[in-house]
């Protein structure tokens, strides 16, 4: 698998981290849920900086509830270049989580190193006892890059 972007770095995963300030008080919300009924219920997604800029990283927070106590195996963000086809990044989160837990997932990545459109999307996953992949959660957004 050809790997567009260079680096994905779960920078912290930590329910009460604050130690990365938002450089300029403003918070958006960016974006929209890609499944329906997600076990992880996605109740803010901040995108710093907003509007990402040509080759520049990109620092997310996911942040939500479980609705219901959920294993997640991974955390994966897929980039989507010009309606091409989708890369994806796993990161291993191995993780127990309770029902009504809240939590955020601190996630860095590149914005993209060639102008043009793209879709991001943030997946939590598992397998059931059949092997097959249960998704948890899913958030995708746009931009654009010039
Ligand atoms: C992530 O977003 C949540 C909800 O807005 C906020 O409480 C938390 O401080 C943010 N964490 C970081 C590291 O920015
Ligand atoms: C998910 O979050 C939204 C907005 O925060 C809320 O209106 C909705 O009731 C929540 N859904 C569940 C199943 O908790
Ligand atoms: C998660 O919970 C399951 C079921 O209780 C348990 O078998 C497993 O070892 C736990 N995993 C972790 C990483 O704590
Ligand atoms: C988790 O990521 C690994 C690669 O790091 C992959 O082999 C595995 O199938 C993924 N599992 C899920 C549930 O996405």
């Amino acid at each position: 698998m050809k790997a567009l972007f260079a680096t994905l770095l779960i920078l912290s995963i930590a329910s009460a981290s604050n130690f990365l300030e938002v450089q300029n008080g403003i918070e958006a919300q960016e974006g929209h849920q890609c499944i329906p009924n997600p076990t992880f219920n996605v109740t803010s997604f901040d995108v710093q900086p907003w509007p990402p800029v040509l080759s520049g990283s990109l620092t997310m927070n996911m942040t939500g509830v479980f609705v219901s106590s959920a294993y997640v195996e991974n955390l994966s963000v897929g980039t989507n270049y010009n309606r091409q086809q989708w890369n994806y990044q796993h990161r291993n989160i191995n993780t127990n989580f309770t029902k009504g837990q809240t939590y955020s997932f601190i996630i860095q990545t590149d914005s993209g190193q060639r102008s043009g459109q793209y879709i991001k999307e943030v997946v939590l996953s598992n397998q059931d006892h059949n092997n097959n992949y249960v998704h948890l959660a899913c958030w995708q957004f746009l931009y654009t890059l010039s």
